[in-house]
């Protein structure tokens, strides 16, 4: 056979879809007294009654889509078997992100083929009666589930739908919300009526420990991988990582899939953990990368004025220092540079992005305080990302042997 020949047999996976990002898996591991009170919550629809708003808060990849699907399809089944009417409907407000074309889906999910409404062009008030009047027709309980809700960037369909709750607007159906948020500040941005109306509950799902993500993976192994294919430090190696890395466990499922992949490619007969760490840097290096392309144009003149003094070992550089080659660099790219005070800023944020690492120093006598700061990514994948400003700016001298 030659070398470019597909052949079977996806050594070392039993099943590779079961580490990407849809997979719902059959067990929930690792989270049972958020399980637990959850599932409380939403007991009441079982019995006949109306659950309680939900408010379910918590960063990325902590489980909280997951473990709201893994409820869900259980409470459906529970509704067939004990023929109680729930209806559950699922918006995720990434995409759909304004009241309005949620009202307009919601109007859509309730109603017939044929009846649907189009996408645009109604009276945001018109919307609203519709979607009450598909409520009613439907009738009983109505649980919607607004996953990222922090991304929806009006609060109207939330006062409207406390209203419903004063049993101002429906007759026959009842609705029940469970919302979801990623961003720990959104309730707080919420107005005090919506916000006491969302969350009647609150249920934080606080990050991952190393333990419940070695739960995680090794439940998650057991479907994937085949019959002892994993070295003995690959999961606790991948489970550490994910709770330095903010109790993630989709990076942590990410790294392990990254470190079968290269096993996979290099025809290992085992997955072992320098295939994690080469995993770790690949992760890392697609991270940077896609950080620095949400930045703007003078993010990245600053990141890349940043990134010369690293590359000169001039590094760290005093923020006044970094401040003037930011300016010659705004120059030579033909751009009107910000104020100081931006660059202070944005130094933060670029610091939050785990691209910069900044130090506070005392200035000695006078007794100021400045800023000191470094490149906290290694400087070939961070050059490589920042390729299009470079061009503009032009090659600096530090660099020119790394181009
Ligand atoms: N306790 C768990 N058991 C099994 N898989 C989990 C668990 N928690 C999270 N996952 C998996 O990790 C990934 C991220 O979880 P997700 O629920 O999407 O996070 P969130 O919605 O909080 O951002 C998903 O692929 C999910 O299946
Ligand atoms: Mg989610």
């Amino acid at each position: 056979m030659g070398e470019f020949d597909f052949k079977p047999g996806n050594f070392p996976f039993a099943n590779r879809n079961a580490l990407l990002d849809d997979y719902t898996p059959e067990e929930f591991v690792g989270r049972d007294d958020e399980l637990q009170e959850y599932h409380a919550a939403l007991q009441p629809a079982i019995d006949g009654s109306q659950p309680d708003n939900i408010f379910l808060f918590g960063k990325t990849g902590v489980g909280k889509t997951a473990a709201t699907r893994f409820l869900f399809d259980r409470l459906e089944s529970a509704g067939e078997n004990y023929d109680v009417g729930i209806k559950t409907k699922l918006i995720n407000c990434d995409g759909i992100d304004t009241s309005y074309r949620i009202g307009v889906e919601l109007v859509n999910t309730f109603r017939e083929t044929g009846e649907k409404i189009s996408e645009t062009g109604h009276p945001r008030s018109k919307v609203y009666d519709m979607m009450w009047e598909a409520f009613d027709n439907h009738g009983g309980l109505i649980i919607l589930v607004l996953d990222e809700i922090d991304h929806v960037q009006d609060d109207s369909l939330l006062y409207q739908l406390s209203r419903a709750r004063e049993n101002r607007e429906l007759t026959s159906a009842r609705v029940s919300v469970v919302g979801i948020s990623n961003d720990l500040s959104y309730r707080d941005r919420l107005s005090p009526k919506v916000r006491s109306s969302l969350c009647e509950r609150s249920i934080n799902f606080p990050a991952y420990s190393a333990d419940e993500l070695r739960e995680v993976l090794r439940q998650r192994e057991s479907i994937a991988f085949q019959d002892d294919v994993l070295g003995g430090g690959v999961i606790p190696l991948c489970a550490a990582y994910g709770a330095q890395e903010s109790g993630d466990a989709r990076k942590a499922l990410d790294l392990l899939l990254k470190a079968g992949d290269i096993a996979q490619e290099e025809g290992a007969d085992q997955v072992i953990d320098e295939h994690v760490r080469r995993g770790r840097k690949l992760l890392q290096r697609e991270e940077v990368t896609r950080g620095i392309l949400g930045l703007n144009e003078h993010e990245r003149i600053l990141l890349y004025a940043v990134t010369t003094f690293e590359a000169g070992n001039e590094s760290p550089v005093r923020s006044r220092d970094l401040y003037r080659r930011y300016e010659s660099f705004c120059e030579q790219a033909g751009r009107e540079s910000l104020t100081s005070r931006w660059m202070h800023d944005h130094i933060d944020e670029l610091e939050m992005l785990g691209l910069l690492a900044v130090d506070k120093r005392n200035e000695g006598s006078t007794g100021g305080q400045y800023k000191t700061v470094t490149l906290n990514q290694d400087i070939n994948p961070v050059l490589k990302a920042l390729e299009q400003i470079i061009n503009t700016v032009g090659i600096h001298q530090s660099i020119k042997s790394q181009m």
